[in-house]
């Protein structure tokens, strides 16, 4: 479709998946349109009044009745198999992509590279890598919309959003905020550079002396004293939090919850909120006391934890199972 005009450019994985459905809707709207209002004109003029014709009674056929609810039922079935499957796909980023954070503030794009380059309302991406997207917002609902990348995300206050893609083209993309956000919504837009590997690696290494992300998070990690809690000799005040990324991990209400950046950015800012099980609710809350820039340089830090890695060494495990997760089911319900 690329040269096709009136068409966008495409640039990304979803493209062609995202095109592909939309041209079927199109054309299926298309198809229906012309036979419905072909019909309306051909049997309005061959059933018109006629002198001396008197009009009779039409009883219902269940075969029409049938055919017209079953066949587009089919045709919605399809749209919507598509649509999904689309949506799946891309609300679940692939395990090793880059991850990169993304604040949204009236009227300016933030975005924090894993390797310690920030930039504003520029995004430079390496061609054929997968990238994910965690986003969030200072103030307003505003949306993360790339069309040469046929994406578009809310990025909200509060919480991250979560989006993923792999550029196919490199060159330089329009971003747009794509939800009214105020007086200078419009003006607030930037463009994505997509380059060969080598080229953005050169841009990566370029920059002025970047700290990795998790590092910066590692830092503020020691300065706000959560090592005082979070470690293995501390008698279990707080839990372990190596490997905790990408596991459920069992609350003391009885639920189980999956450890995602959302869990993590709760857990600093609403520690109260899902408090895990075998622990008590004693960690002071850090809302408004970091920055978005901080929480994410800390969620970074602690998925970059592992096991293996400084923190849970020597006799983490057993700590860390202190108290069985208390499976109690009658208490919450
Ligand atoms: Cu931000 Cu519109």
């Amino acid at each position: 479709m690329g040269n096709t005009p009136f068409w966008p450019e495409s640039a990304s994985n979803w493209a062609q998946g995202v095109d592909a459905l939309y041209i079927f809707l199109v054309l299926v709207s298309v198809v229906m349109c012309v036979l419905i209002f072909g019909a309306v004109a051909f049997l309005s003029v061959k059933f018109r009044r006629k002198p001396g014709v008197q009009p009779t009674a039409i009883e219902g056929s269940h075969f029409l009745e049938i055919t017209w609810s079953v066949l587009p039922m089919f045709f919605f079935f399809a749209f919507f198999l598509g649509g999904a499957l689309i949506f799946f796909h891309e609300r679940t980023p692939p395990q090793d992509a880059s991850e990169i954070y993304v604040v949204a503030k009236q009227w300016m794009w933030k975005m924090e590279h894993p390797e310690g380059p920030r930039e504003i309302n520029t995004l430079h991406v390496p061609l054929g890598k997968d990238v994910k997207l965690i986003m969030t917002s200072m103030d307003v609902i505003h949306s993360f919309y790339v069309p040469a990348f046929r994406i578009k995300q809310d990025v909200l206050p509060g919480r991250y959003t979560i989006m993923w893609f792999r550029a196919t083209q490199p060159g330089t993309y329009h971003l747009f905020c794509a939800e009214y956000c105020g007086t200078q919504h419009s003006g607030m837009i930037g463009s994505i550079i997509v380059q060969p590997e080598a080229e953005y690696q050169t841009w990566l290494n370029g920059g002025s002396s970047s700290v990795p992300l998790a590092q910066t998070g590692e830092k503020a990690f020691a300065e706000l004293g959560c090592a005082s809690c979070h470690r293995s000799d501390t008698q279990g005040r707080g839990p372990l939090l190596a490997g905790i990324y990408g596991r459920p991990v069992a609350l003391e209400d009885g639920r189980s919850v999956m450890v995602d950046e959302n869990y993590l950015r709760e857990s600093i800012l609403d520690p109260g909120a899902k408090v895990v099980a075998g622990f008590r609710p004693v960690m002071p809350t850090f809302q408004g006391i970091i920055s978005e820039e901080q929480l994410a340089a800390l969620v970074a830090y602690v998925k970059s934890l592992t096991p293996s890695s400084g923190q849970a060494a020597g006799a983490a495990p057993a700590k860390a199972e202190k108290g069985p997760p208390q499976m109690k089911s009658g208490r919450s319900r």
